[in-house]
Parts: structure tokens; sequence; C-alpha cells
């Protein structure tokens, strides 16, 4: 088949299904429109400084609405996540985060990052990002998924202390991080990858306060792939656009800048309701699943974010299956999720669905999980949408 067929393919089933994987969301027609725009194969890098004796404004020619429509995703960026600097130069969260880190910290500087069993990404521990910059990575120790252990930051004296996770449900006790991080002149980042669109509702109190917040812009934020990185810091600002050009990456790829301006412009109205009814969902999906007999981790607490996982041990005991068969499972009846047992609410909350829809919801992936066949009621679900995300709406 060839490529267009493939695509086609593609687009046609993922429409047939509800996405339930706490990584993505749902894109808007208009932000895609944006991202297959002449601005595609453009470039544009504005210097604003003598290049071999000749002032030179912008490299490339031809870029004035290029240049127009960064601007604007910035300035949309700042209203909403209210910081005084926003970059959208880096085209992913990894990106941002490789940044950040070498902007933040010498060679041989001691990080501290949550480590991947307890659900840290994984870039921020060995063999990857700090043996990259020759950094030494020493676990942060996280209780309940909510509390760091300041004195172990205490101890140890990091000259970063990186929070947020993959695995993300409460906010972190930031202000206590913060005391501590000044006492030992550490700076203190923030992931935000996962909660990205949570902050503007107010997921993490005090996250201002950060030396840097970065993270991808599509997760629960509905934006195009991509990553976005704040500070209120101008020598910090400084720092990240410098090591932006040419050092962790060139061509910021500028039709996807257009695309997250229009995601900004499009969660605008709604950006300070959106996570609270991310998190209303989430919440009512995990207790609904629990009273059906899925254990949920963290019970009765849940989440207050846009993931929820589920109980491995429950799972095998009650259904006989791992969270890889139990992602298979679902999506032969069109629930994607990913299998690792994380279930995630932002795009369907993005598309508009409720706290009743998330009942509904587990009872059907219950109706999976003991073997049934719910293939039409699924269906259903999905023809129950208007087509119109709840930022369109407005
Ligand atoms: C916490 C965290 N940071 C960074 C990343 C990397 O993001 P991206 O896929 O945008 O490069 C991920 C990816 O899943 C993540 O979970």
């Amino acid at each position: 088949m060839n490529p267009q067929g493939i695509i086609q393919l593609h687009d046609e089933y993922r429409k047939r299904v509800l996405n339930m994987q706490a990584s993505e969301n749902f894109l808007s027609y208009k932000v895609r429109k944006a991202l297959a725009s002449d601005m595609a194969s453009r470039y544009s890098m504005i210097f604003d400084q003598e290049v071999h004796g000749s002032f030179v404004h912008n490299a490339y020619g031809g870029t004035k609405y290029q240049e127009e429509i960064k601007e604007y995703a910035e300035n949309k960026a700042r209203e909403i996540f209210g910081f005084k600097f926003a970059n959208v130069k880096p085209i992913s969260g990894h990106i941002a985060a490789m940044t950040v880190l070498i902007s933040l910290t010498e060679k041989g500087d001691k990080i501290m990052a949550i480590p991947p069993e307890l659900g840290g990404y994984d870039g921020y521990s060995q063999p990857y990002m700090p043996d990259m910059f020759s950094l030494k990575f020493v676990p942060l120790s996280l209780k309940n998924m909510r509390e760091i252990d300041v004195e172990k930051i205490r101890r140890e004296k990091p000259k970063l202390i990186i929070l947020g996770a993959s695995y993300i449900l409460f906010p972190y006790n930031l202000d206590e991080v913060l005391e501590v991080a000044e006492e030992i002149e550490a700076r203190v980042v923030y992931d935000a990858s996962h909660v990205m669109g949570l902050l503007p509702a107010g997921f993490q109190k005090g996250i201002g306060k950060c030396d840097a917040v970065y993270g991808s812009t599509h997760k629960s934020f509905p934006g195009p792939q991509g990553g976005i990185i704040f500070t209120n810091d101008e020598s910090i600002a400084e720092k990240i656009e410098r090591n932006l050009t040419w050092r962790t990456q060139d061509n910021y790829h500028t039709n996807r800048v257009a695309a997250l301006a229009m995601a900004l412009y499009e969660f605008s109205p709604v950006a300070k309701v959106y996570g609270k009814k991310v998190a209303e969902n989430s919440k009512t999906l995990a207790q609904a699943l629990e009273e059906d007999g899925l254990g949920i981790k963290y019970s009765p607490y849940y989440t207050n974010s846009h993931q929820i996982l589920v109980d491995e041990k429950s799972l095998k005991e009650k259904f006989s299956l791992t969270p890889p068969q139990m992602g298979e499972l679902l999506e032969e009846n069109g629930i994607i999720v990913d299998s690792v047992g994380r279930i995630g609410t932002a795009e369907l909350t993005w598309k508009g669905y409720g706290p009743e829809d998330m009942k509904e919801i587990a009872g059907l992936i219950i109706a999976v999980l003991e073997g049934e066949s719910v293939r039409d009621e699924i269906s259903q679900m999905v023809d129950k949408w208007d087509g119109k995300t709840i930022g369109e709406k407005l």
C-alpha cells in the first residue's frame, strides 16, 4: 500500500477508538492544519547581531509571518502560564530537559531527580542525560507519589533538583523543597511534561518560584508534539535561548510553533477549568473501576491529575491479566491505553466527555477484563462526540 493509504487507514482507525493514553492528547483540526501549512518546510533563525561584519536580523528570508506567530505563541504562553519568559523553540520535552540541564549545571555537578522505579523519567538517570553531560545522578526519595524527602536533599547537597515525573498523580511538597534548596544553594526545576495542561488550573501551587518549568506540549496540554520552557529569571532565559541554537538543536520547526500558537489560542478560554475537569474525570473513573472490582493505586485519593494507575496485583488476582495483556484486550475492543497500567483522561476531557461518561467507560473496561466483547458499546461512545474540543466550543 502507498503511504497515503497507510496514513488514511491510521486516521480512520484512530477516529473509531477512545484514546486513554496518558502521554497523548487530541489535536483540533485547526492545529493539524497549522502543522501541514507551508511553514513545515521553512527555516527561521533570528540573530539581531553582527555576523561576518554585517548586522543580521534573521539568517533566512521570507520569515515575516513565522516570526509573528512565534511571538504570538510566546506571549500567549506567558499570559496563560503566568511566567515572565516563555521559549517555544524546543522540538520536544526531552530537548527542553537537556537544554535546562546544560543551562543550569557544570560538568561533575550532582543532580537529584525522581528515579524510574518511583515513576520518574528515565532520561534523568544513568546511562542517559547524566552520562551525556558528565553529571552525577542521585535519586530523590518520594513517599506516596507526593512527599519528597527533603532531609535526603539536605544531606546530599545537589546543585540541581528536578521535580516532575512520567507517573504523576499529586502535587509535591514544593515549598519545603524550595526552602531546603535555598539553604543549600541548589536550583529547583520542574519537568511538567505530563501535567503541562493542568498547571493553569493550579495543579502545583507555587510553581512560579522554580528556576525553570518545562516539558512536552502534547500530553495533558492539547498541543502539537514539542517542548516549551518557562522561567521568571532573565539570566536563565538568556542561557536557555543561547543553548537552543547549535547546542541542543538548530531548526525549531516553525509549523510546530504555529500549531502551538493555535492550540494556546484554543486552550486560553478554558485554561483555568480544563485541569479541574481532567482531575474530576480521573477520580470518577478510578472510583468506578474500583467499585466494579479493579484495584486502583492510592485509593481513596487516586489522583489529582490526568492519570490513574491500575493496581497490578488486583489485575492479576481478579482478572489473571498483566498490564500489557490488559492493554491488548482493551485495544481489541476500541480503548487505547499504554502497556504499563496507566490510564489517562486528558484527551477524552478535551473532547468534552464528563464524569457520567467515565462511569460508563469504567463499566465497559471491566466487561472487557471479564472477557466480554463491547466493541459496539465503545463505538456508540465514540459516536457521542460532536466533533468539537471544549476549547473550540467557547
Ligand atoms: C516526565 C517526562 N519528561 C520528558 C519526557 C520526554 O518528552 P518528549 O516525548 O516530549 O520528548 C517524557 C516522555 O514521556 C516524560 O514523561
